[in-house]
């Protein structure tokens, strides 16, 4: 059972990984005319309009349908009344493909622009001929995001026919992005965790999959200020701060999910001990019982230890041990 498992998980990643693999593979990049070209469609070819298109069979009624209900369908031309995004705007010229319908009442779809065949370079150029970065700020970064870079094109992710949703959705998201981040899948599912899974968070609300100016994506312009969009009451600035460290959360945090509660990437002490000796009760906690610790090798760090991020008090000895809360 437990083989059968392991085997059928292997297959999996291993799909998972050639897939990925081609992804990260480098390809040759063209310069951008060269993409634009592969766009046009048949220069034998007229655009003839949504109506000529889909009055002579039906077969894509609910594509019509969908689309019309869609924020693409509802953006209307103010000066001819037509709509701004066609059948034609992405699919090229569809005169030829409705000249030969055969018996099936099929189109001669090869004479669209073939999907199938296109670089991914192309294929965003063809939402991107209207998606600008001036008219769509959240693309700002796309051709320098890792995304861009590696062959994901927009259709990986916007499956615009599935229904008049033509963004991807919040309930959606993670699935699809765990498609092909597989580890950021197991991440999630470890003990303590941001609550992705549980649907109260997407990855949107820390990545910009268009990319940003930042690693990773990242929204704000660093770990810690991407942390602190929520988390401001750790922000600081502290009289007494945990060193630098506050400026990057990821040194004791994890950003997705952690064995250790809350997010921690060690337990305590080891987090702590990794960067301090620890220490017997040679102190005294203010308040404590001075034989209470007596011997005792100190573990939960955090016990005495509890404005871990910084404050503004200082300890009895007037010191920023991070004792007072
Ligand atoms: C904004 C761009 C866009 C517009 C407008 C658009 N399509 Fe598509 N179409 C796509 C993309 C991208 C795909 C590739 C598959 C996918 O992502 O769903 C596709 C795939 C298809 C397919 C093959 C796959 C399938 O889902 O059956 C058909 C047929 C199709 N489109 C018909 C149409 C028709 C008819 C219209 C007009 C009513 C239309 N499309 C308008 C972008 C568009
Ligand atoms: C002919 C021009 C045109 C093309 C081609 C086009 N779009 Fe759009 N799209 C628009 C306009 C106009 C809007 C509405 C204004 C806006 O949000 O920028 C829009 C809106 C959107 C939205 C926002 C939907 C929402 O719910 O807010 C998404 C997502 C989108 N487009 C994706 C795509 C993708 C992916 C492609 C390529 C397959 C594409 N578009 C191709 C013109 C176009
Ligand atoms: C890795 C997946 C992915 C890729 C690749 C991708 N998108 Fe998106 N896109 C998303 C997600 C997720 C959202 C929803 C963002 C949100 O809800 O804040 C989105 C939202 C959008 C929107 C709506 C923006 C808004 O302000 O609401 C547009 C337009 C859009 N994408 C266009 C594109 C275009 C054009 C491309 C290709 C150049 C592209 N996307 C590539 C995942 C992707
Ligand atoms: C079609 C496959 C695919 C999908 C779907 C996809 N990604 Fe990616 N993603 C990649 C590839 C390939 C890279 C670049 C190589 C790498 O580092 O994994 C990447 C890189 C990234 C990076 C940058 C990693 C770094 O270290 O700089 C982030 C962040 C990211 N993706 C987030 C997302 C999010 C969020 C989604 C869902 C909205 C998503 N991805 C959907 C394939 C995908
Ligand atoms: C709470 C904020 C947050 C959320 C939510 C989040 N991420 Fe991240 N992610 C980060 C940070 C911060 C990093 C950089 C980690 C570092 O610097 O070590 C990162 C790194 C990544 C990376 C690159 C490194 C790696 O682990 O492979 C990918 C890919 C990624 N995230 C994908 C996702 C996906 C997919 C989702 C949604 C399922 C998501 N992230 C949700 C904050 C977040
Ligand atoms: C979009 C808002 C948002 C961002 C950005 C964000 N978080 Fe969170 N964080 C949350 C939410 C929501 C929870 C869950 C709180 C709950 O369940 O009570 C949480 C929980 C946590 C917890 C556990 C708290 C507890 O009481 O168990 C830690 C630690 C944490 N986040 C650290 C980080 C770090 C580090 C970053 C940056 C990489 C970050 N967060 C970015 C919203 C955010
Ligand atoms: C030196 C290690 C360390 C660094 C750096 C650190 N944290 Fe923490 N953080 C902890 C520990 C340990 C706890 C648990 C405290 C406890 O158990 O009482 C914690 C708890 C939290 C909590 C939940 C409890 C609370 O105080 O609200 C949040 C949220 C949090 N950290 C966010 C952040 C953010 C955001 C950053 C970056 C600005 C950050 N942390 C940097 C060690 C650290
Ligand atoms: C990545 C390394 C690192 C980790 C992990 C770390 N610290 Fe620190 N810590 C430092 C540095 C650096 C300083 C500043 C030392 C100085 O100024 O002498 C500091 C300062 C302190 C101080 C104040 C010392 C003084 O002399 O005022 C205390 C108390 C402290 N840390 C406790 C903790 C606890 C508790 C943990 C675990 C939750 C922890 N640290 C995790 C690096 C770390
Ligand atoms: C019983 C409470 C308590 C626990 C538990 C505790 N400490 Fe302390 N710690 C103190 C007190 C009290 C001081 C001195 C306070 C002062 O200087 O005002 C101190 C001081 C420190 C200092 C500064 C030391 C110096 O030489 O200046 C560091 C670093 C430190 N603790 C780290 C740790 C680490 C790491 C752990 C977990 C292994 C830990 N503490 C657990 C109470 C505690």
């Amino acid at each position: 059972m437990k083989l059968t498992f392991a085997l059928v998980l292997a297959a999996l990643l291993a799909t998972a990984c050639t897939d990925l693999h081609y992804l990260r593979s480098d390809q040759p990049i063209l310069p951008v005319r060269e993409y634009e070209k592969l766009i046009v469609g048949r220069l034998d070819a007229d655009y003839v309009g949504d109506d000529n298109c889909l009055s002579r069979c039906h077969a894509h009624d609910k594509i019509k349908h969908d689309l019309q209900l869609s924020v693409h369908g509802e953006q209307i031309a103010s000066e001819t009344g037509l709509p701004l995004v066609n059948c034609e705007s992405c699919h090229g010229p569809g005169s030829l493909a409705i000249a030969n319908i055969d018996e099936q009442g099929r189109c001669d779809f090869g004479t669209l622009l073939r999907y199938d065949e296109l670089p991914s370079q192309a294929l965003a150029l063809i939402c991107l001929k209207c998606h600008s970065a001036a008219s769509t700020p959240i693309l700002h970064n796309w051709n320098a995001s890792a995304h861009a870079n590696s062959d994901v094109s927009c259709f990986d992710c916007h499956r615009l026919h599935l229904g008049p949703q033509q963004k991807v959705s919040r309930q959606e998201m993670d699935e699809l992005c765990y498609s092909c981040h597989q580890d950021v899948r197991i991440s999630f599912q470890q003990f303590s965790h941001h609550p992705v899974p549980e649907g109260k968070m997407a990855c949107v609300d820390c990545h910009n999959p268009h990319g940003t100016a930042q690693d990773h994506g990242l929204l704000g312009l660093t770990v810690k200020e991407t942390c602190t969009r929520c988390h401001m009451d750790v922000q600081g600035p502290f009289v007494y701060e945990h060193a630098d460290l506050t400026e990057d959360c990821s040194n004791c945090h994890a950003p997705h999910g952690a064995p250790n509660n809350p997010l921690l990437k060690a337990s305590q002490p080891f987090l702590c001990l990794q960067c301090h000796a620890g220490h017997q009760s040679r102190f005294l906690a203010p308040g404590l019982a001075s034989d209470q610790f007596k011997g005792a090798f100190l573990t939960r760090c955090t016990d005495c230890h509890k404005a871990i991020h910084g404050t503004d008090i200082p300890s009895a000895k007037g010191r920023g041990t991070f004792i007072a809360r």
